[in-house]
């Protein structure tokens, strides 16, 4: 477990005292250490996480806005939970109940909530690319909780975490990411995070759901599910993104999973002890069966719930260390 004052040293370059960003807008472009720092810190919370008493007052007197512009179960909760246990007063902003429905633009609304000095803001949003946005025009560290088809970077680093508590080192791990890519920011902050920490990423999905520009993220597209589980050490399934499709991309869900579900019988041809993971939510009996999903030892969805909490917790706590004046930080 590592102390927010002083980061495992070696695993980090020298002088690098902090994380040199003040907003997570993606995981494109982070150095490997940067994400193992992040991995790193989550680790003290993952342990309190597991204690009868979970409350840290690590950021008393902080308040943290969650502006969600699109529907969230995990992300939402689990960002509300991860800034509660700090002990920061976390206020909601759910878009269908607010001034956006009279037609506030989404930077007004931005500079509304900068006015109420927010100490964080967390924001999903539809469009890829309006988080970056907001973070150019407010004054705090801001979070992104997922922007259209761009990136998720928390749910990035919650896999990872949940990579790492089960396989360890990430280097010679076989990565194979089965879905909708084309419209998943969830398999973009994956391909992101686990190739930079050294592990071969495989994508599997349809022509119609495979993006065009996938050979330049360094990373092996296949077509043939059979073929991509070859070997894999993990499997990482995703949903179809029908709320982002216009138009017909699959014959029918029925055609899908017959290519593209993850069976027993296919999770077979994955090495025996292959990690299975999916972001959530799932359509159980498309993408993934239920005895895939549910099945003991080898499922760690709800694994990667547990880490989703103490990723956000970690998150909220190294970006406000700049604001809260933590002395050897940035
Ligand atoms: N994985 C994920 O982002 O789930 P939610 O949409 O429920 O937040």
């Amino acid at each position: 477990m590592t102390s927010p004052q002083s980061p495992a040293s070696g695993r980090y370059p020298a002088g690098s005292a902090a994380f040199p960003h003040r907003d997570l807008t993606g995981l494109a472009g982070l150095a490997p250490w940067e994400i193992l720092f992040l991995l790193d810190e989550a680790e003290q919370w993952v342990a309190l996480n597991r204690q009868p008493q979970k409350r840290s007052e690590r950021l008393a007197g902080l308040t943290i806005i969650n502006a969600f512009f699109e529907n969230s179960t995990r992300t939402l909760l689990s960002f509300e939970i991860a800034g509660k246990r700090l002990g920061a007063d976390v206020v909601n902003m759910q878009a269908a109940q607010s001034s956006v429905k009279k037609g506030e633009t989404l930077i007004d609304t931005a500079m509304t909530l900068n006015a109420m000095h927010a100490d964080a803001m967390v924001i999903r949003h539809q469009s890829s690319g309006a988080v970056r946005l907001i973070a150019e025009k407010v004054d705090c560290p801001v979070l992104n909780a997922g922007d259209g088809q761009h990136e998720h970077p928390t749910q990035g680093l919650l896999d990872a975490l949940t990579i790492r508590h089960a396989k360890g080192d990430f280097g010679g791990l076989r990565v194979t990411i089965c879905g909708d890519i084309l419209h998943s920011r969830v398999a973009r902050s994956n391909i992101h995070c686990l190739t930079t920490l050294g592990a071969e990423v495989r994508v599997c999905a349809p022509p119609s759901l495979m993006p065009a520009e996938i050979e330049a993220l360094k990373v092996t597209p296949f077509h043939d599910f059979d073929a991509a589980l070859k070997g894999a050490d993990v499997v990482m399934m995703l949903r179809l993104q029908q709320e982002r499709m216009s138009g017909q991309f699959i014959p029918s869900p029925r055609e899908y999973r017959h290519l593209y579900g993850l069976t027993l019988d296919r999770l077979a041809k994955a090495k025996p002890d292959a990690l299975v993971m999916h972001p959530g939510p799932m359509n159980r009996g498309v993408e993934i069966d239920s005895n895939v999903a549910d099945l003991p030892g080898r499922s760690a969805i709800t694994t990667q719930v547990e880490m989703g909490v103490a990723i956000r917790m970690a998150c909220l706590d190294v970006l406000t260390r700049r604001s809260r004046g933590v002395e050897g930080w940035a």
